[in-house]
């Protein structure tokens, strides 16, 4: 491995000395830092107030899941689940409740992202597969993580084309919730967009503003992302449409976005990093962008002037 993968050894997942702004987006194996240099602090254990907390043959198969995110960063490959039928019960509760509301709010190209990566209600997808078609597509990846970690080592990522996804699903309490990332909400919520060429190059934008962002700038960053990959909208033929995963992968945050309790204002870049969020309240104001080339284009400005 070259450049920054030597760098990275016993520091940080960060993957520091990216060129600020990249013409050319083709990520290749070879230039990725090894996986075994995820050296990741902080990896968050299971909060007390998730549902499966209390619960010790969940946390027991969760901790399992999580150890196969683990040996990835050994060897490099991921390892497919074996899902139970409860865990594929769940799934098929979430997608197709999700799936009815999709159809009415999800932005078009989300919807046929999911079928080109053969997104099903009847089975939950192994990452590997989904990245080999990302690859295909887009040129981008998908690396198991075993938890949420700290917004620097996630982001910078994006910098290699890379999204950390989880592999463990949601407890079987309450399917319409999880307060984690699982798979439910990467891959029926953020793993589509990624095919999206502007949408991928937009993410690396972000992941090269991780690598050098002062601690202000990464605030700022983490406000940009929270508006857009997670709770962004789009106006698409005069109407207006969800695309952020953490829309897309919640029937109430779905629904509430449509409805008098939100302001809808048009993505203004400037304003949207100085906007301070509440992630655990439904969400009173979201932003709308024209394009995903406008935000693409929005997005490499405002980080050359890093
Ligand atoms: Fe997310």
């Amino acid at each position: 491995m070259k450049g920054a993968a030597a760098k990275m050894s016993n520091e940080t997942a960060t993957a520091t000395e990216q060129p600020k702004s990249a013409v050319n987006f083709d990520v290749k194996d070879e230039d990725l830092p090894e996986f075994r240099d995820m050296k990741f602090e902080d990896i968050n254990e299971l909060h007390l107030d998730h549902p499966g907390a209390n619960d010790p043959v969940y946390r027991k198969r969760r901790d399992y899941i999580a150890s196969l995110a683990k040996k990835f960063r050994e060897t490099g490959e991921i390892t497919d689940v074996e899902y139970n039928d409860e865990e594929q019960n769940i799934w098929r509760i979430v997608a197709n409740r999700l799936e009815e509301i999709h159809t009415r709010r999800a932005s078009k190209f989300y919807l046929q992202a999911k079928k080109d990566l053969g997104i099903s209600n009847d089975r939950i997808p192994q990452l590997s597969e989904m990245n080999r078609r990302l690859k295909e597509l887009s040129n981008f990846r998908l690396a198991p993580i075993e938890g949420l970690v700290e917004t620097r080592g996630f982001l910078s990522w994006l910098s290699y084309r890379t999204m950390l996804s989880t592999q463990y699903i949601r407890h079987h309490s309450r399917p319409e919730y999880t307060p984690e990332p699982d798979i439910v909400h990467e891959s029926i919520g953020h793993i589509p967009m990624f095919t999206n060429r502007n949408f991928a190059d937009f993410s690396q934008f972000i992941g090269h503003g991780a690598c050098v962002a002062t601690d202000e700038e990464l605030e700022e960053l983490g406000k940009l992302y929270w508006f857009t990959v997670e709770f962004g909208l789009i106006e698409e033929d005069g109407e207006i449409k969800a695309y952020g995963a953490g829309l897309l992968s919640s029937y109430g945050e779905l629904e509430n976005a449509f409805t008098d309790n939100v302001e809808r204002r048009p993505f203004d870049l400037k304003q949207v990093i100085n906007t301070a969020y509440d992630y655990s309240k439904m969400q009173p104001l979201l932003y709308v962008i024209p394009s995903y080339e406008f935000l693409k284009d929005e997005t490499r400005r405002y980080i050359e002037s890093f």
